[in-house]
């Protein structure tokens, strides 16, 4: 049976970018609160001519460029996001379009800042059965149009960008060595956006109510977020029978840096083995742990053979783990 592994990375970030201290003028905060409550220090934002699908575009194509594929090769195409372009049609059929992948398999995923970990188990399943061969899986979100700038417990936190990887089959010795994802929606109210769906269709009413923003209960999440990332992160590293002390490094979903050092405690992972750019660029959900993957691929940080655990958390609620061997 072949493995599914990463063969190529790329990710688009805004230029703008906006730092606590704009964020000072804004909302009653300061750049000392948001550091010490979160680590971040700056996030990007998208210029009103940048979309989910745009950022995406460029993510893949540089995606594309590293593994030497051509769109045209791909079969299966899954953009993971919580801001799509627009409800109807899926973003992933704008990307397909934009990128002359022909007429492959193409869809949106929805789970938040583990939607990249559930992307890349869907195409683990398709490239074992051998069903795809060559998939692209992007993480891809432009939550500054969800936040409300008035709201200063959410509009600190989140920042925009994109990250793209390419998968396909590998020699079993690399790859994904196990995955595990999962949702608990007793928590669905925890993070959500009230209005403009279904069950409340936007209204002048929804809009003057700030019903289409960001909503989260931060606080009870923050413990739910620690105990399920060390839980899922222990298990998969026991179903392919390893230990903490052999992974080479750990990139956790970049939702606030004490979160990190919570779960990094209890699964005895030391700092330098652990990546973190929650300082630059926020918490950009989905999007969070391949543009992680990306600056270590290219800086370096990542070496053929390195031992990964990748692990997310977010809105769902959804969290899971990937490790792989690079
Ligand atoms: N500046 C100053 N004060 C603030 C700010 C701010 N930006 N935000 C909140 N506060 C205040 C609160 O009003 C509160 O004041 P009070 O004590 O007078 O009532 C105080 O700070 C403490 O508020 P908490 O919400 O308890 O702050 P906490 O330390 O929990 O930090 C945070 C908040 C950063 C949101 C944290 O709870 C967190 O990161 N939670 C996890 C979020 C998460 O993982 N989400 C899922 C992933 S995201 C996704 O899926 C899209």
């Amino acid at each position: 049976m072949v493995a599914t592994g990463i063969l190529g990375t790329g990710a688009a970030l805004p230029e703008k970018v906006i730092t606590n201290f704009d964020l000072e003028k804004m909302v009653d905060t300061s750049d000392k609160w948001i550091t010490e409550r979160t680590g971040i220090k700056e996030r990007r934002q998208a210029a009103p001519n940048e979309t989910t699908s745009t950022l995406s575009v460029k993510a893949a194509k540089k995606a594309l460029e590293m593994a030497g594929i051509e769109p045209e090769q791909l079969d299966l195409i899954i953009c993971s996001t919580i801001s799509p372009d627009m409800p109807l049609p899926a973003t992933a059929s704008i990307i397909q379009r934009e990128l002359g992948a022909g007429t492959c398999c193409a869809f949106d995923l929805a789970a938040a800042c583990s939607g990249f970990l559930f992307g890349m188990t869907v195409v683990d399943q398709f490239v074992k059965t051998g069903k795809s061969k060559y998939a692209l899986v992007i993480g891809a979100e432009l939550l500054s149009r969800y936040l409300d700038y008035q709201d200063r417990s959410t509009c600190v936190i989140f920042g925009d960008g994109v990250a793209a990887g390419v998968m396909g089959p590998v020699n079993s010795s690399s790859g994904i060595l196990a995955s595990e994802v999962h949702t608990n929606g007793a928590f669905a109210d925890h993070l959500y956006i009230p209005a403009g769906g279904t069950a409340r269709p936007a209204t002048c009413e929804t809009v003057q109510a700030r019903e289409h923003f960001i909503k989260m209960r931060g606080n009870e999440l923050f413990k739910v977020a620690v105990r399920s990332l060390e839980e899922v992160s222990r298990r998969v590293m026991e179903q392919a029978n390893v230990h903490a002390g052999d992974v080479d490094l750990f990139i956790p979903h970049q939702a606030n840096q004490r979160i990190t050092n919570a779960v990094c405690e209890r699964l005895g992972l030391p700092a330098e083995k652990v990546y973190s750019n929650i300082n630059r660029v926020g918490n950009t959900s989905s999007a969070s742990i391949p543009i992680c993957l990306d600056e270590c691929v290219r800086s370096g940080r990542i070496k053929k053979g390195d031992l990964i655990l990748m692990s997310a958390f977010g809105a769902g609620v959804t969290w899971g783990s990937v490790l792989m061997r690079w």
